[in-house]
């Protein structure tokens, strides 16, 4: 669905459907009856109006994942809440100069974000490119994951589930089970590619094919990158470019190790977290007559370094789990009374949307220290403003990183910079492991 005119409107239900997943009947929700939900194509000044309606039993609310619009407008509300039965229209616009990229949108409402995410609410938001990047094909990918019991209704995450973030059984690509798609030999195509799961980790790994970065998070790289693998957190999106040679490929989500909960367990009873096999995502099937290769991709301009600017403001962020984990016994069936003691902190506190737990001044350039001093990895999330990664371990940050989804590692640390620009008002933070967020991980900030 794209814009037109300067204006994007559309009606959008959240509501349960019975689809078709991997050749069973399944119970989920979505947006408008499909998984994903429909792909929204817009510009830099648009102008952006959803009608959207709850026709959930919870309550509900919309969030653009990515965008850099006011938290002072409904265009960034996660305070909002929408009832069952009821709608609300949401308004607002995509300032000019707005980075082209993939973003995403999702449901907010603290404490069912999890649940609603991994039902099957979610969809794309395509930020048009200003300039014309040559392509033989485009195609959009929603990686999700989900569980269903044997009638096809979604399984309920127990509790143990939920303190490590749930993972699906079924990992699905735009709502299938491992699609297969063709291509010619000689084709470049840019796939865009959003993390929706929302616990898991992805690897990504295409052997076999030409793969390039195009795009981390949003903005598009200078140059695109030669890559074999790239790992995306939940909520992360990349876009790589695919130069295709004859014969079959698979897209595959190679095992990721983001922590467990093995120290506090105090046995090994639990293990690691995240996929330990590898999973098979898409099949690409390169045959037939070779196409014309387009253009080289043209340069692009270089990303914005904060390095070398005065910063104005410094805090520290930093992600507990806390609790008794109740010993070795009784924890395997998750129903563990210890294990609801368990609370997900930043700075000690679980979310209370009534409080600013982080007052910053608008417009000034702040540097955050994310640090994690749990055992398991949290991927960290800032609305409204990007983040530039200065320091992150050993990895190579010597040309500008920008995200919007941070991994900050067991045990450790990474250091950003934001600028506060273009916007005062009240938005949150918060670890996308979306079951972390629903616990209390999560703080609000506020520019003024
Ligand atoms: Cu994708 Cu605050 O979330
Ligand atoms: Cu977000
Ligand atoms: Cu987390």
């Amino acid at each position: 669905l794209s814009s037109r005119d300067g204006v994007l409107e559309l009606d959008l239900e959240a509501a349960p459907v019975w689809v078709q997943v991997g050749g069973r009947e399944a119970s989920v929700l979505a947006f408008n009856g499909s998984l994903p939900g429909p792909t929204l194509r817009v510009a830099p000044g648009d102008t952006i109006r959803v009608a959207m309606t709850n026709g959930l039993r919870a309550p509900t609310n919309l969030h653009v994942h990515g965008l850099h619009v006011s938290p002072e407008g409904n265009g960034d509300n996660p305070f909002l809440s929408i009832n069952p039965g009821e709608s609300f229209n949401y308004e607002f616009v995509l300032p000019e100069g707005h980075p082209p990229g993939t973003y995403w949108y999702h449901p907010h409402r603290h404490g069912h974000v999890a649940d609603q995410v991994a039902a099957g609410l979610y969809g794309v938001i395509v930020v048009e490119d200003p300039e014309l990047i040559p392509v033989t094909r485009e195609r959009v990918m929603v990686v999700s994951d989900l569980s269903l019991d044997s009638s096809g209704n979604l399984a309920e995450a127990g509790r143990m589930q939920q303190m490590m973030g749930r993972e699906g059984e079924v990992v699905l690509v735009n709502g299938q089970v491992r699609p297969r798609l063709d291509a010619a030999p000689g084709e470049r195509e840019r796939w865009r590619i959003v993390n929706a799961c929302p616990s898991r980790y992805l690897r990504l790994q295409l052997e076999g094919q030409q793969v390039r970065l195009l795009s981390r998070d949003f903005g598009r790289l200078p140059t695109p990158e030669k890559t074999t693998e790239v790992v995306i957190a939940p909520g992360n999106r990349i876009e790589l470019l695919v130069e295709t040679t004859e014969g079959s490929s698979v897209l595959v989500a190679a095992p990721v190790d983001r922590g467990g909960m093995d120290a506090m367990m105090g046995n090994g009873m639990m293990g690691g977290n995240g996929n330990r096999e590898a999973i098979e995502l898409l099949t690409l099937e390169v045959s037939g007559d070779p196409v014309q290769t387009p253009e080289p991709v043209p340069a692009g301009p270089a990303l914005r370094d904060l390095r070398g600017e005065p910063v104005t403001g410094r805090h520290t962020l930093d992600m507990g789990m806390t609790g008794s984990m109740g010993g070795g016994n009784g924890m395997g069936g998750g129903s563990g009374r210890e294990a609801t003691m368990m609370a997900f902190t930043i700075n000690g506190r679980e979310f209370d949307p009534a409080r600013t737990d982080t007052p910053v001044t608008a417009g000034a350039i702040e540097e955050w220290t994310l640090l994690n001093s749990s055992p398991m990895d949290h991927p960290i999330h800032l609305h409204v403003w990007p983040m530039q990664i200065i320091e992150d371990g050993d990895r190579d940050v010597s040309a500008p990183r920008w995200q919007d989804v941070v991994n900050v590692p067991a045990r450790g640390q990474v250091k950003v910079l934001i600028a506060f620009e273009d916007f005062p008002g009240r938005t949150v933070y918060h670890c996308h492991i979306l079951d972390h967020e629903d616990q209390g991980m999560m703080g609000v900030v506020e520019a003024r």
